[in-house]
């Protein structure tokens, strides 16, 4: 898998790409290359994770079933405000990629899911080392359900866990599939960071950060719907309006307060809660 990975892959940001069979967590790993001092942009993939991670604090069932448990590392300098374009970046690099490799109709769910046909897919772990006001260094890590049975999903996850293959009654080649998200990675990272050189990123480009958002809010199936969202400090109720530049999901509360979100957990009320 390595070397056609690295063929399939020549010419983009990625200087390594490093396969395993079973690891702790792929971003875990990642980690600990940025904290050993590598360097530039490198892909992590592996067939499972013996301790997987989700969002707060949650676990991520990773069994060798054919699915992808990818982590991109990027060591860079950038204010800490910019790090939410990351989390733009891999949402879409991973909805695209999946759409382009399999012809599935998936969808992101702010801030962090990727869902199929109401259910959750995989999701987005981005995990930052900063120093002051700048991010030194970034792991994004993306789990996506391709090729696991429905009978394999543990019983809490049943009817709110999907995957590819559950969905559709087809198997997929999960390498096309990684590839794909990497390839998207590069070409939007390129759009928003075309000045990226030796880990330094001098300027953001303003159309490219414009075509991510665009991009973005065509894939998001969050918007236009009644939701709760747990943020760390309260839950608001309201309707979804709109993503704004950095990323943040803009709410009509139901008190008609406009309220702009930058982390939290959404609930889509009516619907279902992947
Ligand atoms: C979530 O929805 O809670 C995020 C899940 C992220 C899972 C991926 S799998 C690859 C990478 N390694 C991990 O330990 N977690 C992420």
């Amino acid at each position: 898998m390595n070397s056609q990975l690295k063929d399939s892959l020549a010419g983009t940001i990625f200087t390594k790409i490093i396969c395993r069979g079973e690891v702790g967590s792929t971003n875990d790993l990642a980690l600990s290359m940025l904290d050993g001092g590598e360097d530039g942009a490198i892909a992590v993939s592996a067939d499972s994770q013996s301790s997987g991670r989700g969002r707060l604090g949650r676990s991520w069932y990773s069994p060798p079933s054919g699915n992808i448990y990818l982590s991109i590392m990027m060591r860079l300098d950038i204010p800490l405000r910019d790090a939410s374009l990351f989390t733009l970046i891999s949402g879409v690099a991973a909805c695209t990629g999946i759409r382009k490799s399999t012809r599935c109709d998936v969808h992101i769910k702010w801030p962090n899911d990727i869902v199929f046909n109401e259910k959750k897919l995989g999701g987005i772990l981005t995990e930052t080392r900063v120093e002051g006001d700048l991010v030194t260094g970034i792991v994004t890590g993306i789990g996506i359900n391709v090729n696991m049975l429905k009978a394999e999903f543990p019983e809490e996850l049943q009817g709110i866990a999907t995957s590819l293959l559950a969905e559709t009654g087809e198997s997929y080649d999960r390498r096309e599939a990684a590839v794909a998200i990497l390839k998207q990675f590069d070409v939007l990272f390129r759009d928003v960071f075309p000045q990226y050189r030796n880990n330094k990123i001098r300027e953001i480009d303003l159309s490219g950060k414009e075509k991510l958002v665009y991009l973005w809010k065509s894939l998001d199936i969050t918007l236009g719907k009644r939701i709760s969202v747990k943020t760390p400090n309260e839950t608001v109720n309201g309707m979804a309006v709109d993503i704004g530049p950095a990323g943040q999901l803009l709410v009509m509360s139901d008190s008609g307060e406009k309220i702009s979100i930058h982390a939290g957990d959404v609930t889509v009320l009516n619907g279902y809660s992947a």
